[in-house]
C-alpha cells in the first residue's frame, strides 16, 4: 500500500511517498528555520505563509522523485494534530482537497506518533508492545506502546518540554535558533562536571520531569557572570547542561522500563537526535542486555516520511477521516481522532 503524507505542524513542509508503512519511496524537507532564525524562534503567522506558499511544490516534487502520479497513491495521511494551529490547517485543508478531488481515503495522524512510527522505517524488526521516550521542542513523554495505536503516558514534563529547554538554554548562551543542536556540539568540548544542577523534585507520578529550573539556573548563573565582568566557558555550561537533561531523562525512562517490564526502548522526537542521549541511552541498555533503538538523524526532525509510517498503521486500525476532519492545536497521543 502506497501512502502519500504530509506533515506541516511547525516549521518543516513537508511530503513522502511511503510502501507499507516501513519503506521510504520518496521524501521531500522544506525547511523555513532560516527565516525563523531571525526571531530566534518559530513565528507561528510566518510558518503558517510559509506552508501555503511550499505546499503544492513539495507535494509535487515527492510525487517526481517518486516516479509515481497521485494515480499510483492508495491513500493520503496528514498530520492533524498537536502543532500550531495555522500551520496544521494548511497541511490538513490541502489533504482534504486531494482526497476530495481523487476519492483516496484520507488518515489522520497525531504528531507523537509519527515520531516513534520513525523508527519502524529504520528497524524493520521492530514492534510493539515497547517502551518510548519521544522528546520535542513540545513534548516530553515516557509512552508504553501497547500496540501501533494503543499508548499510555506514563511520565511527561511539569512544564518545560527537553527540546525547548534546550533551545532556552542555547539562545542565552548566544546561539542560534533552534539551539539544541547547536549546545549538544559545543558539549562535546565542555567539562560535564564543571557546574552542578540540583535535579527538582516532583512529588506525583515518579516518571515526570521538570525542566525549568535548569533552565532558569543557566540563565542565572549567566547574568551573575555578566555582572561580576566574568565569562562562563560555553563549552563547560553546554557539557553540564546536557548531562543534566540527559541524566534526568535516562534514569527515569530506565526505571520505567525496570518497573514495568520492558525489554526493548525506543527514542522519538527532534532531541532524539542528542548525542549524549543516543550514547547513555546504548550503554544502560547494553547493561542490562535490553535492545534500543532511535530514528537516524534525518528522521529525527519532523518529516513527511513517519507520518506515512505511522498512517499505515491507523489505516490497519481503520482510522480514516472525512471532510469533517479539522487540525488541533492540542490532543493526547492516547486519543483517536474522532471525524
Ligand atoms: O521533534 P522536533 O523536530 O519538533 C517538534 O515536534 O517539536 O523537535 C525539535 C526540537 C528542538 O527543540 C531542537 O532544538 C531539538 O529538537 N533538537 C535537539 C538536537 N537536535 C534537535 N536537542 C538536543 N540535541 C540535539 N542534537
Ligand atoms: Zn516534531
Amino acid at each position: 500500500m502506497k501512502i502519500l503524507s504530509i506533515e506541516s505542524s511547525c516549521d518543516e513542509t513537508a511530503a513522502a511517498v511511503i510502501e507499507d508503512g516501513r519503506k521510504i519511496i520518496s521524501s521531500v524537507v522544506a525547511t523555513q528555520v532560516e527565516e525563523h532564525k531571525l526571531y530566534g524562534g518559530v513565528v507561528p503567522e510566518i510558518a503558517s505563509r510559509r506552508h501555503c506558499e511550499a505546499i503544492n511544490g513539495v507535494i509535487r516534487e515527492t510525487l517526481e522523485r517518486a516516479d509515481m502520479t497521485l494515480s499510483d497513491i492508495d491513500a493520503l495521511a496528514v498530520t492533524a494534530a498537536p502543532g500550531l494551529i495555522g500551520a496544521l490547517l494548511v497541511g490538513v485543508n490541502f489533504a482534504k482537497g486531494l482526497s476530495l478531488a481523487t476519492g483516496l481515503p484520507l488518515i489522520p495522524v497525531h504528531h507523537l506518533r509519527s515520531h516513534i512510527a520513525a523508527n519502524y522505517l529504520e528497524h524493520q524488526e521492530l514492534k510493539p508492545p515497547f517502551l518510548c521516550l519521544v522528546v520535542s521542542g513540545g513534548h516530553s513523554h515516557i509512552v508504553e506502546v501497547k500496540d501501533y495505536t494503543e499508548m499510555k503516558i506514563i511520565g511527561r514534563t511539569r512544564d518545560d518540554a527537553a527540546g525547548e529547554a534546550f533551545d532556552k538554554a542555547a539562545r542565552t548562551m548566544g546561539m542560534p535558533y533552534p539551539g539544541g543542536i547547536h549546545l549538544d556540539k559545543a558539549a562535546e568540548n565542555g567539562d560535564p562536571l564543571k557546574y552542578k544542577f540540583t535535579r527538582p523534585k516532583i512529588s506525583g507520578s515518579e516518571y515526570d520531569f521538570s525542566f525549568s529550573g535548569f533552565k532558569t539556573a543557566v540563565i542565572n548563573l549567566i547574568h551573575n557572570a555578566q555582572q561580576r565582568g566574568e565569562t562562563i566557558p560555553v563549552s563547560d555550561l553546554s557539557a553540564s547542561f546536557r548531562k543534566a537533561i540527559v541524566d534526568n531523562l535516562t534514569d527515569n525512562f530506565i526505571r520505567a522500563a525496570g518497573n514495568l517490564g520492558y525489554k526493548k526502548l525506543v527514542l522519538a522526537g527532534g532531541v532524539s537526535a542528542n548525542s549524549l542521549l543516543r550514547k547513555r541511552m546504548t550503554e544502560e541498555c547494553e547493561k542490562r542486555g535490553w535492545k534500543c533503538y532511535y530514528p537516524p538523524l534525518s528522521l529525527c526532525g519532523d518529516n513527511g516520511a513517519m507520518v506515512g509510517a505511522q498512517a499505515y498503521y491507523e489505516y490497519l486500525a481503520g482510522h480514516t477521516a472525512g471532510m469533517g476532519l479539522n487540525a488541533a492545536a492540542t490532543m493526547s497521543i492516547e486519543k483517536e481522532f474522532v471525524c
